[in-house]
């Protein structure tokens, strides 16, 4: 998770030095000194990447909240910008069109007065089982690598957990997404209403594993 403090975020400044034989772990405090956070023992990727989520310094003020109804127009705006004219031609639009986004599981990010950031679910289905799917997801570009992508991907999730929701279902670079979980589906069980590079499609399990899913997405 992200540390976040006063609503900030604090971005990745650590490294790890040798200390008396010790391999310590060193972290840019917000004063911008360096501190130790303690004796790590052996270090290895996985240490790297946790520390990193857990040593940040500001990077922005952008507060999110669950989207409410008179943020069509600014998702809209923000969408055409990062995605261009071509995004109504995806097959992931043929999941949206006729269908509505869940606005308690919908996110959107803002900075002073702008809407900076959005991650929409819709609810769709997979044969009989009933999962979410992700998107459109996009930062405005002023905005970008500053964690704001993460805080709401986390956002999205957590909130369709807690609503009880057993997967998302996503077309995206698993690059990205393979840090939240998200694993490639199993292109034998899973069609689109579209083509779509089946290495794109990717889900992610919220509570209880992954459900029986086979069959054609469709919207529900
Ligand atoms: C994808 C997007 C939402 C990420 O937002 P963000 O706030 O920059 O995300 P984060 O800060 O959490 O992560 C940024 C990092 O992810 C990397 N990243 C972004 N898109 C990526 C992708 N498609 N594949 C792999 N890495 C990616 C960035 O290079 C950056 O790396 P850095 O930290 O080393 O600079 C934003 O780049 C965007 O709006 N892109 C255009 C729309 C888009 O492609 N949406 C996703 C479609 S599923």
């Amino acid at each position: 998770m992200p540390a976040a403090r006063d609503g900030r975020f604090f971005r990745l400044a650590c490294g790890f030095v040798l200390i008396d034989g010790e391999v310590w772990a060193i972290g840019l405090a917000e004063n911008n000194r360096a501190r130790p956070s303690g004796a790590v023992g052996s270090v290895n990727k996985t240490d790297m990447i946790q520390l990193a989520d857990a040593v940040r310094f500001p990077a922005t003020a952008a507060q999110l909240r669950p989207e409410r109804p008179a943020d069509q127009a600014g998702i809209d705006a923000l969408v055409a910008r990062a995605f261009g004219p071509g995004r109504l031609a995806k097959t992931a639009e043929r999941l949206r069109e006729g269908n509505r986004p869940i606005m308690d599981l919908s996110f959107v990010a803002e900075q002073d007065g702008q809407l900076v950031g959005c991650v929409r679910l819709w609810p769709i289905q997979i044969g009989d089982a009933r999962l979410v799917f992700l998107g459109p997801f996009a930062v405005d570009a002023s905005q970008r690598s500053l964690g704001l992508g993460a805080r709401l991907i986390h956002a999205a999730c957590e909130a369709a957990a807690k609503a009880g929701e057993d997967a998302v279902l996503l077309v995206g670079d698993l690059a990205y997404f393979s840090k939240f979980g998200f694993e490639a589906v199993d292109p034998a069980k899973v069609t689109l209403p579209g083509p779509v590079d089946t290495r794109r499609v990717l889900i992610k399990p919220l509570v209880g594993g992954f459900p029986p899913y086979a069959g054609q997405v469709q919207p529900c």
